[in-house]
């Protein structure tokens, strides 16, 4: 390059948007699956100095099955502690694990089968019977209570969101939006996606230590456009009802995510 040229700097980086929560905003979705992979790292290593171990529960959908196979093969994840990880599932469709559909069924596909995480640490919903939820609030309770009192929560939970607000399986005017003694309940109706769920309740999620909500691409900036900007309620979006009781929420965006229609 010459003396003469000249550079045009682009600055294309929308602004963080001002959602409820901590905001970090990546130029790339690469950069954002980092951004919250290595949170997710550094707190289980804080969690198992601190308690011995660390409890993560997952989403399922299309955005986060990167991550959980770049924690697999990238060497800038050998610290994540998995030997001393219990993994839970955030929410689950009514289908048995090798349907194609089933957020277990994928997500032990890309970890349990490539990290030395024990089995017995490693906990799936039944969703196709009838006691899914029960069941899972009974483990819950159970593996959680293992903790000091005031220890026993979730140390870190990972949402996604839908184009229409959802969050888990916790679907605009769906009944499990109402549960609020129980920590995972089914939910069914017009809103939910079939198949029917089973889903960690907002009790749940928010007692969590750390909830990171991972969402990325173009076709989730209106709808992070109506949290920002509307006034509706969590009725009708329900990640706004995502707000953790002394624990820390954080968002994990794209620039695609977050630059809106004008
Ligand atoms: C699921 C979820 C759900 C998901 C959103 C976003 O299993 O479907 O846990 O809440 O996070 O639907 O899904 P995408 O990542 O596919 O957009």
């Amino acid at each position: 390059m010459s003396d003469g040229d000249t550079y045009e700097i682009i600055d294309d980086m929308p602004e963080i948007p001002r959602l409820p929560g901590q905001v970090v905003l990546s130029e790339t979705l690469d950069e954002a699956i980092d951004a919250i992979g290595m949170d997710i790292v550094s707190q289980a290593r804080a969690c198992v100095r601190a308690f011995g171990d660390f409890h993560l529960a997952l989403s399922g959908g299309s955005t986060p099955m990167p991550l959980y196979e770049r924690m697999m093969i990238d060497p800038a994840y050998r610290e994540m502690p998995w030997r001393r990880t219990h993994l839970w599932i955030v929410d689950e469709r009514c289908v048995p694990f090798d349907h194609e559909k089933s957020n277990f069924g994928q997500i032990s596909e890309l970890i349990c089968g490539h990290s030395d995480i024990p089995r017995a640490q490693v906990h799936p919903i039944h969703a196709s019977e009838d006691d899914a939820a029960e069941r899972y609030e009974r483990e819950l309770r159970e593996v959680l209570g293992w903790r000091e009192k005031g220890h026993d929560r979730l140390d870190f939970v990972l949402l996604g969101m839908g184009d229409d607000g959802h969050t888990a399986s916790l679907f605009p005017h769906s009944p499990a939006l109402h549960v609020v003694d129980r920590l995972a309940c089914f939910n069914r109706g017009p809103s939910v996606t079939p198949p029917d769920r089973v889903t960690m309740t907002y009790g749940l999620i928010n007692a969590a230590r750390f909830v990171g909500a991972l969402v990325t691409g173009r076709k989730k900036a209106p709808m992070l456009h109506r949290i920002v900007n509307g006034t509706d309620s969590a009725a009708e979006i329900p990640i706004k009802g995502i707000a953790p009781i002394g624990g820390e929420f954080r968002w994990y965006l794209d620039a695609d995510a977050a630059r809106w229609p004008v």
